[in-house]
């Protein structure tokens, strides 16, 4: 569904309470908005946010950033916030190739990749939020021990992903073809994309990855 650009998006964006909007242009790291030590995660393309919203809810004791580049998504996102929401996340309007900017090194525990974009042709691979110029920076920014969770649908990007994993020495943890039929489907907490898909009769592709220690 094409989302309709609704004027003074960015606007509100940049009032909302819950969106950080510009973060390589703050003079603080995105560590310091939360006033603890809790581990911080992020979603790269959190979309509309049902992922990150719930995920919050239910681990308070975690630091949520979800990271949408489109304007257009991004305010859909807040304007989805609901009142009573936890203050364990935020929505950060932005491209997510910038976090080795915006935070310390090994400072994120996990990073999610819920149905990113497939960029099908082979001369848009590097746009790939797996490809290798990418996994260099999740090492840069992930904990020693940190993890990559993604979920796909897409079965060319799956396996791509997997190859670059090999290839840059991440452990894989899990690697499920079929997450709906699994046991690992305990606790998933599903994405709008996810949802749609399940109800097609996509099979879902889920890996974990972690930093070779
Ligand atoms: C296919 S949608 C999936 C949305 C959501 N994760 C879900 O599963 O429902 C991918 C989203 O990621 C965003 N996106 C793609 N590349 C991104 C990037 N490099 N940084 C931040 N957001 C990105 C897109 O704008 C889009 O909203």
């Amino acid at each position: 569904m094409r989302l309709r650009y609704v004027l003074g998006q960015y606007e509100y964006l940049q009032q909302h309470e819950k969106a950080i909007t510009e973060p390589e242009k703050r003079d603080y790291k995105l560590n310091d908005v939360f006033k603890n030590q809790n581990p911080i995660h992020v979603e790269l393309g959190c979309g509309k946010g049902k992922f990150l919203r719930e995920t919050a809810i239910k681990n308070p004791n975690i630091n949520y950033f979800g990271f949408e580049k489109s304007v257009k998504v991004a305010y859909r996102c807040a304007k989805s916030v609901f009142e009573n929401d936890p203050d364990n996340y935020y929505i950060v309007y932005s491209n997510g190739d910038i976090l080795e900017e915006v935070f310390e090194n090994k400072s994120i525990e996990r990073i999610y990749l819920n149905f990113s974009d497939p960029w099908p042709k082979p001369s848009h691979y590097k746009r790939r939020l797996t490809h290798k110029n990418f996994l260099h920076v999740y090492k840069k920014v992930l904990t020693h021990n940190g993890e990559i969770h993604m979920k796909t649908d897409n079965n060319d990007l799956f396996e791509y992903s997997l190859e670059q994993l090999k290839e840059d020495d991440w452990n894989l943890l899990l690697v499920t073809r079929d997450l709906h039929n699994s046991p690992y489907i305990k606790d998933n907490v599903m994405t709008e994309y996810e949802e749609k898909f399940v109800e097609e009769g996509r099979k879902i592709n889920k890996l974990i990855a972690q930093i070779k220690i």
